[in-house]
């Protein structure tokens, strides 16, 4: 039996801790080491977020919860809680686009805008988008791969994120996996914007002028693309989807930052829990399990590992009573992983859903998109049936979203490539 099975096996029996299970299985120990290299304080929060049943008050942080349910009830009520005023990601970003942030992105035009984009990103869109962008690239690394080289899986995805991007969003860029990275450092820069920003969303006037300058460079290009996109970009879609260019270059820029770090983060730490839990043979054993793998693979990873809200009016849950001006932290991470290993046998876990992407009105746009590269990834790693290891990894420091800085894997099968 392989290595990475027998240190998986007794985790499949215990009731998960995130604590002392995170330094018990190998899967475990590397996404608690992933977690605290990008932000030492997150594997604390997680850890307390065990006792927020439903939810405590953390001195400096406000409220936080790790209760699907009552996370599930913060995210659906709009009445009670808000993104928008200090503490929540509308704030942030309305300091850097504009007001119009405030009717866009939680106001009335947000209901609007959610309505005629709701095409966007279907299964079949997703699907077809991913084919167009990464169909040659991939190719690439499948050949690579299945002929023993190291691929850096790590490096791989941001490339790949970056050329969805410039796909997406039909910007002029040179084809080359430099060019690609740089696009994806440009993201990067932008989500940093938020660093820092889970106890305030008030930005230094010099961050703000800062991400405007990285906005235009990524978005500069709609104002002349708009009239003419070919309805296969995102720019065209929106379009004919009836949205203005104000409502189509803030959701690029929405786009860009919601979608880059998360889903590169969500690739390589996919690969690293398929063989740190040994679950990879149980898919290659059954191919029809992929749906499941990319599920509990979002589940576990949760890239995007805390939700802010903002309450906008008293309420009580439980014994407890929000006030009017405070802020509660949804921890998600805790939430999902609280349901167990990774396990690409686990059925969906109704109680979850899939809170690894939000719920309510602001849950992830591009879950579809996601899925679909995510699908793409675990079909390059097993698709031919042959397992793979874990050759290295870095873990990437002082990140906004947890993600291997470096992970290179390479086919078990396959002579020693260096
Ligand atoms: C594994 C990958 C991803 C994860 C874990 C993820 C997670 C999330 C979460 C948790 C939210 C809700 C935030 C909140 O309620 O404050 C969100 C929103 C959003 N995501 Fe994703 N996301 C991922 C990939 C993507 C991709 C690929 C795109 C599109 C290219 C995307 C576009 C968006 C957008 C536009 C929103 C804002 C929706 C709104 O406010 O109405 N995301 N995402």
């Amino acid at each position: 039996m392989p290595v990475a099975e027998d240190l998986e096996a007794p985790v499949r029996e215990r009731t998960l801790n995130p604590l002392t299970d995170g330094l018990g299985s190998s899967a475990r120990a590397h996404e608690h080491r992933l977690l605290s290299a990008a932000r030492p304080a997150l594997p604390f929060l997680n850890w307390l977020g065990m006792f927020a049943k439903p939810l405590i008050k953390v001195p400096g942080l406000g409220w936080i919860t790790a209760d699907p349910l009552t996370a599930r009830a913060v995210l659906t009520d709009p009445d009670h809680f808000t993104l928008l005023s200090e503490g929540g990601v509308g704030h942030l970003w309305a300091q850097i686009l504009g007001d119009w942030v405030y009717d866009l992105f939680d106001g009335p035009g947000h209901h609007d805008l959610r309505t005629r984009s709701r095409e966007l990103f279907t299964e079949k869109t997703s699907a077809a988008f991913v084919e167009r962008a990464w169909g040659g690239r991939i190719e690439d690394a499948r050949r690579a791969f299945e002929a023993g080289e190291d691929v850096d899986l790590a490096d791989l995805s941001r490339i790949l994120v970056g050329q969805m991007v410039v796909t997406l969003l039909g910007m002029p860029a040179e084809d080359s996996d430099e060019a690609y990275r740089e696009i994806f450092r440009t993201g990067e820069e932008l989500a940093a914007t938020a660093l820092g920003t889970t106890a305030d969303t008030v930005l230094p006037p010099e961050k703000i002028a800062a991400a405007k300058v990285i906005v235009e460079k990524l978005t500069g290009h709609i104002d002349a693309v708009f009239p003419t996109a070919s309805g296969d970009t995102i720019i065209g879609r929106c379009r004919d989807l009836g949205l203005t260019l104000q409502e189509t270059k803030g959701l690029s820029t929405l786009l860009m930052v919601a979608g880059t770090e998360t889903a590169a983060s969500a690739m390589a730490r996919t690969a690293a829990l398929l063989f740190d839990t040994g679950e990879q043979h149980a898919l290659i054993a059954k191919p029809s399990l992929l749906e499941n793998a990319v599920r509990e693979a979002l589940r576990v990873t949760s890239p995007a590992p805390i939700i802010g809200r903002s309450v906008l009016a008293d309420l009580t849950i439980g014994r407890h009573t929000l006030r009017a001006g405070e802020r509660i932290v949804v921890l998600t991470w805790t939430a999902n992983n609280l349901a167990g290993a990774y396990r690409v046998d686990r059925d969906y876990i109704p109680q979850n859903r899939q809170l690894w992407f939000g719920a309510g009105r602001h849950l992830c746009l591009g879950g579809p998109l996601a899925r679909a590269e995510l699908s793409m990834i675990v079909q390059l790693l097993v698709g031919d049936g042959q397992p793979f290891r874990v050759v290295s990894r870095r873990y990437g420091k002082g990140v906004l979203i947890p993600a291997y800085e470096s992970l290179v894997v390479r086919k078990v099968t396959s002579p020693v490539s260096r």
